[in-house]
């Protein structure tokens, strides 16, 4: 079966089409990354109008990369939820005609779910169950226990700030741009990640809840002064490399300490993780040597589909359909699960 799946719950518009679930015939993101650095983070009024003016672009070219016509898709799979709610009714709005035009069915996919789903695109890539995954991204960090590839049961979240959302904060407070993950990551190269201690937020054994807006104030006052604000005029930051890699240790220290545990809490045969923070070396390493000290198997997808990306919601989007678990034309856009 050959799935197209569409992708615009953020800021990337993206088409792609899977064979069984697995296999990436065609795999187009647009991203629109470059309208947004002007004003350090995602602005959805810009989103949406981007989205308009790529979707049928990139659908095109989904559809010519896996060398099939419209009529040859058998289903279509969309994101439907959570999203930015302008952005998720262009993609929803785009695959109900779709499917309405071509008479094929239509799955609405969670794009959280899709983020674990990526792990398990490719050949031979089947993490034991249940595995602990970590979804972190942008807008999320939430910790499940994934008995199914749709049966998700959430162990713990941010109780503030994503995690993606700190690393775009902390960049533009160290006057680094947008995304900032990817620019941490390489202002963190020269330095030294244990030369400033930074709170490592924990909420003690069992709990795997996680808080990234106290280490966001520790850089700010590092960076501006004590009782900083947002506000306060930047000054030059000679440690510059070490705020960087520090920060990046801290965040990695929780995240890892905390996938480990709730894999030892839960009896996880596996580790998993997913969301465009994945793309971290740091984190992909330490998950990687934790989870072999730990005996446990560590599935990292490739960075290009830890990011957001439809192959993972057109994969997912073959389950769906096997399991029958069909959407009508009355499929909308859902912004918060
Ligand atoms: O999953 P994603 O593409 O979009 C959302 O669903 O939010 O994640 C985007 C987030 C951004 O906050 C970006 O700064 C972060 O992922 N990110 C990284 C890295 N690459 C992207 N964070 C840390 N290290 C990276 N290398
Ligand atoms: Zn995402």
């Amino acid at each position: 079966m050959r799935i197209l799946g569409i992708e615009t719950s953020c800021d990337e518009t993206a088409a792609a089409v899977v064979r069984d679930g697995r296999e990436i015939l065609s795999n187009v993101v647009v991203s629109q990354e470059n309208l947004h650095a002007v004003y350090g983070g995602v602005v959805p009024e810009i989103a949406c109008r981007a989205h308009i003016e790529s979707l049928l672009p990139v659908l095109d070219r989904a559809l010519q990369d896996a060398w099939i016509a419209l009529c040859e898709v058998d289903a279509f799979a969309v994101t439907c939820t959570p999203g930015l709610i302008g952005a998720l009714l262009l993609g929803v709005a785009a695959a109900k005609s779709l499917a309405f035009a071509a008479d094929k069915p239509l799955v609405g996919i969670n794009h959280l779910q899709a983020h674990v789903y990526a792990a398990y695109l490719g050949p031979g890539a089947e993490p034991p169950r249940p595995h602990v995954s970590l979804v972190v991204s942008g807008g999320h960090t939430n910790l499940y226990l994934t008995r199914g590839p749709e049966d998700q049961e959430l162990l713990g979240g941010t109780l503030d700030d994503a995690v993606g959302e700190a690393f775009d904060t902390v960049a533009s407070l160290l006057g680094l741009g947008y995304p900032g993950g990817p620019r941490i990551e390489a202002a963190a190269r020269g330095g030294n990640p244990k030369a400033l201690r930074f709170p490592r937020t924990t909420f003690g054994p069992g709990c795997f809840d996680f808080s990234f807006s106290g280490i966001k104030t520790a850089v700010l006052y590092h960076c501006r002064g004590q009782n900083a604000s947002l506000k306060t005029p930047a000054r030059p930051i000679p440690d510059l490399p070490d705020v960087a890699a520090s920060f990046q240790a801290a965040v990695v220290d929780v995240l890892a300490a905390k996938t480990l545990e709730a894999a030892r809490a839960h009896g996880a045969r596996a580790i998993v993780a997913g969301g465009g923070v994945a793309c971290n070396t740091l984190l992909r390493e330490r998950l990687a040597a934790d989870g072999a000290a730990a005996g446990l198997p560590v599935f990292l997808p490739p960075r290009a589909l830890c990011t957001d990306n439809a192959a993972m919601v057109a994969g997912l989007g073959y389950l769906a359909y096997r399991s029958g678990r069909l959407a009508d034309l009355t499929l909308d856009a859902v912004p918060t699960p």
